[in-house]
């Protein structure tokens, strides 16, 4: 466990997954805040992905994960936002690869894929693991010269 400041977002689809992360990460001690959606009722999810994405981007938190039915339309918007590394990841090992070679800073997960078991260990994978840096730093900065000049 880290002192990591992580910010959560979902829509109405991903809502009741978001709550039961939430209580589960609060229990394990994590910094949490919780961007919303706060009740059930359909929403759009660019509006919380944006503001989540944003937040990281400005480095208001170190990590984000955003919640929507399938996660893809989370990860969609949240990739626009220069400096996001959004990854949909529904199953463990792309979580860990996703901070390993990626450093992914936004975990994006499908509630209508994924059950909350899975989708607690998939969060826990993601947030334990480490940008290992080296061959992948050099990546990382092929993609961000990518994001320069493109637009
Ligand atoms: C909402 O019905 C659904 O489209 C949304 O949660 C998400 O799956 C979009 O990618």
């Amino acid at each position: 466990m880290s002192n990591k400041k992580i910010v959560l977002a979902s829509d109405h689809a991903g809502f009741s997954l978001k709550e039961e992360l939430r209580r589960y990460l609060e229990d394990k001690g994590y910094l949490l805040e919780d961007y919303g959606a706060f009740a059930s009722e359909p929403v759009d999810y660019p509006d919380y992905a944006l503001k989540a994405a944003r937040a990281v981007a400005a480095r208001k938190f170190q990590l984000g994960i955003l919640i929507c039915g399938t996660g893809i339309g989370m990860a969609i918007v949240a990739n626009k936002i220069p400096g996001i590394r959004a990854a949909c990841c529904q199953d463990c090992f792309s979580a860990r690869a996703a901070r390993e070679h990626n450093d992914a800073n936004i975990l994006t997960l499908g509630a209508r894929v994924i059950g909350p078991g899975l989708a607690m260990m998939v969060v826990e994978n993601f947030l334990e693991a480490s940008f290992q840096g080296g061959r992948h730093q050099r990546r990382l900065e092929k993609i961000s010269s990518i994001e320069k000049c493109s637009g």
